[in-house]
């Protein structure tokens, strides 16, 4: 059967942390969007490991894909797979041979577009990710079968680049380098071909999967960013440039909308909201400079909210894994997460970092948002609109810190009663159960309640 990982929020949910703990009886870990956007930590063994693209799985012997809605850099692929392996372990990664690839002139571009759109800039990992997507959707893009075949390379990059360097240098008034020359280009990613086909790493994805399916084998498809970043679903512009939602499962893997729905989709929550990157927010406490929209440092919202902002912030440990950034921090968004129900159609749901608001007398949550003098349950469909939203809190009692590994192995009834008040709230609101509950960052500080494979 397959079990979907999906990000409810703005990513950085803890993903992760769930895909490590159910993947423990998934024979194979795909991802179905995103590229080296996506950074996550995984501890296995008592070593660290901080990975962009490679599914976290391949790290605890499973096998990891890159599915075909993946965009692949095979420089980071392989930096990656190469210190893995430095570090003792044999990563099996497989790459759909439909994923398309992010060229050095793709993360030029990013920067470069970022820089120019000022206020509409959603402050992106600057990873190349959103060129590669327009790329792809323009029919102009290089897929991983085209590094296998040196002359349909070839052919592809003298149709792009002229155009990519006309637009860094034309448009943008930009100077060029190797970013922009094919033969440059050619002679590096036709080696990264030759590696992919020697190590026998490229699979037509969809078929793949199904086989294993077939074979009675688990699949996991581990969802990266989160529905609110999601290019149809999410906060547009401030999104990114794919599907992270549910439906980005199918078509990002090549398996049907029937298989993926027979399986389990499941929601990872995170008991407060985080945010990297620009746009509104309508339950943000305090603000980022460079990242909150008009925030003015002297002009705050409060010492005491800035107070509880930076102490969520430092507890929860949220800076960018990626990037470093700092992450905005705001309570529970309810409207966003009816949204995201609705979208992804959960059968479960993980809320995780229970524990970073443990000691707090209160906690809030967004409940439903005030717009244009009508309560509304759910986002609007547009960010403008999105952005007038006021949200109308909820106020639940704090819980207290306790020993959240003892909590864990205890089961879920050792949770604090007002922590289990709010999880109930959360999930009648969204109308589906609380698989498990994250109370800590190693995987074994995860209270489950329910494994989807069993
Ligand atoms: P991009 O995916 O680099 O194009 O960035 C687009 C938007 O998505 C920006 O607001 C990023 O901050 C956000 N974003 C991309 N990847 C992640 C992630 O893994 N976690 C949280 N935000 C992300």
């Amino acid at each position: 059967m397959t079990v979907t990982i999906v990000g409810s929020q703005l990513g950085d949910e803890g993903k992760g942390g769930v895909v490590d703990l159910y993947g423990d009886a998934a024979d194979v870990v795909a991802r179905y969007q995103g590229g080296d956007n996506a950074g996550h930590t995984v501890v296995h063994d008592g070593e660290k490991y901080k990975l962009s693209l490679v599914p976290s799985g391949a790290v605890r012997g499973k096998i990891g894909v890159l599915g075909n809605g993946c965009v692949v850099n095979p420089e980071t692929l392989f930096d990656e797979i190469d210190t893995l392996r430095e570090r003792g372990l044999d990563p099996d990664v497989r790459v759909a041979e439909r994923a398309h690839v992010i060229l050095p002139y793709h993360r030029a571009l990013d920067g470069i577009e970022e820089e120019e759109k000022d206020d509409l800039a959603a402050g992106t990992t600057k990873r190349g990710i959103g060129p590669t997507y327009e790329d792809k959707a323009g029919r102009r893009g290089v897929r991983i079968g085209d590094l296998l075949d040196p002359d349909t390379l070839r052919e592809r990059l003298e149709y792009v680049v002229p155009q990519k360097k006309a637009l860094a240098e034309d448009v943008f008034d930009k100077e060029t380098g190797e970013a922009f020359d094919i033969d440059h280009l050619y002679d590096t990613y036709r080696e990264y071909g030759e590696r992919l086909a020697e190590e026998g790493m490229t699979v037509d994805c969809g078929t793949f999967l199904q086989e294993r399916i077939d074979a009675g084998e688990n699949v996991m498809l581990e969802g990266a960013q989160g529905t609110s970043l999601d290019i149809d679903h999410g906060v547009y512009p401030y999104v990114t440039s794919s599907n992270p939602t549910a439906g980005g499962a199918t078509v990002g893997t090549g398996l049907g909308p029937t298989v993926v729905g027979d399986g389990e989709v499941i929601g990872i929550v995170k008991a407060y909201l985080s945010r990297v990157g620009t746009g509104p927010l309508p339950t943000e406490l305090g603000g980022v400079e460079g990242q909150t929209p008009d925030y003015d440092p002297d002009e705050g919202a409060g010492e005491d909210e800035e107070e509880l902002a930076t102490y969520i912030r430092d507890e929860g440990g949220e800076y960018g894994t990626v990037t470093g950034r700092p992450r905005r921090v705001g309570w529970l968004d309810m409207p966003m997460l009816r949204h995201a129900a609705r979208a992804n159609g959960f059968t479960g749901l993980a809320v995780n970092h229970v524990d970073v608001l443990a000691g707090l007398d209160e906690v809030k949550v967004g409940h439903s948002y005030e717009f244009d003098g009508e309560e509304i349950l759910t986002m609007p469909s547009t960010t403008e609109q999105w952005g007038r939203c006021e949200a109308t809190f909820k106020s639940f009692d704090g819980w207290p810190e306790v020993d959240w590994a003892a909590v864990a192995e205890d089961g879920y009834e050792a949770i604090p009663e007002n922590a289990r008040t709010y999880l109930e709230y959360v999930s009648d609101e969204l109308d589906a159960p609380v698989y498990a509950v994250g109370v800590g960052p190693g995987r074994e500080e995860t209270v489950v309640v329910e494994n989807p494979y069993e």
